[in-house]
């Protein structure tokens, strides 16, 4: 279900200039954005921002965010519940004693994420797409124990250690969380099992994965899954474990996240996105 931009390598792109949205179907967040300035390719996590509400996105993100939800139907509802199991892992990490976390391919930092879910904790978020990277650091700006930076979620060396040292203080130390959440779309097998293998490698015993990926639902909607193009990664649910490689997920399982430890009655949103959390 994580749509994909040019960044991503997604052809989302392909309706970022044809999506039909006017200035005036807007909210004045939105209009407010210069059109000459705004980024002409569509993020999936700004698509998202758009669904939860925020407004740290541009027309193009909205004009893809209805072309997805003309293909698929709505879609605020999914993203919420998906949010809501992002703050729920975050809490459950933050239980755990860890308050060091290392977010890869965080899109927006903003809408429950998790410098506002863990308070106390130190946070850094890092992501590939430049635009999203700038409006991170942008949100981020006062922030004292949160920052946004580049980072290759497939290549560790490309976070500066500077940042890693100063936000995830942990590093190298003590366990820290790992939040690895809308990502795995759009890896190929070989790549997610070597990233979450390098991951595991470079991180402290008792250190925590908060992880999802996307499951079969979207193959039951050929138009939406044709947006997704040829790198589109779904998953079934029980051949996910093996591409855990040695990190174990705790007893909780993996599960439809609406179902990972909710709150109450979980949300009554389709199994699009499958997750859990997993242990060094
Ligand atoms: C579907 S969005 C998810 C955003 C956020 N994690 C959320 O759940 O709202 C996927 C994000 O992953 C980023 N991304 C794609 N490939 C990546 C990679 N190899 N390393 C780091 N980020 C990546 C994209 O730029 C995008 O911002």
């Amino acid at each position: 279900m994580a749509a994909r931009t040019a960044v991503d390598r997604r052809p989302v792109a392909r309706v970022a200039t044809d999506g039909g949205v006017a200035m005036s179907d807007l909210s004045p967040a939105e209009a407010a954005v210069d059109p000459a300035a705004a980024p002409q390719v569509p993020s999936t996590a700004r698509m998202i921002d758009h669904w939860l509400g925020g407004t740290d996105h541009f027309p193009v993100d909205v004009a893809a965010a209805r072309a997805f939800e003309g293909a698929y139907g709505p879609c605020a509802d999914i993203f919420r519940s998906l949010r809501g199991f992002l703050g729920r892992t975050v809490r459950h990490l933050g239980a755990a004693g860890i308050d060091s976390f290392l977010v890869f391919g965080a899109g927006v930092p903003t809408r429950g994420n998790v410098h506002e879910v863990a308070p106390a904790a130190s946070v850094l978020y890092t992501d590939i797409d430049p635009v999203t990277i700038a409006l991170g650091q942008r949100i981020l700006a006062g922030a004292d124990r949160a920052a946004y930076a580049y980072g290759d979620a497939t290549d560790l060396s490309t976070i500066d250690p500077a940042l890693l040292a100063r936000y995830v203080p942990a590093w190298g130390r003590a366990p820290v969380g790992v939040v690895f959440l809308g990502l795995a779309a759009f890896l190929d097998d070989a790549a997610l099992a070597r990233t979450l293998d390098e991951l595991y490698a470079a991180v402290p015993a008792g250190s925590r994965l908060a992880f999802d990926f996307d499951g079969l639902e979207l193959a039951g909607h050929p138009e939406a899954l044709a947006l997704m193009g040829e790198g589109f990664h779904m998953r079934d649910p029980a051949a996910f474990p093996a591409l855990l490689g040695r990190w174990r997920p705790t007893a909780d399982g993996i599960s439809p996240v609406a179902r990972w430890r909710p709150d109450g009655p979980p949300e009554d949103v389709p199994d699009a996105f499958h997750g859990g959390v997993a242990v060094k």
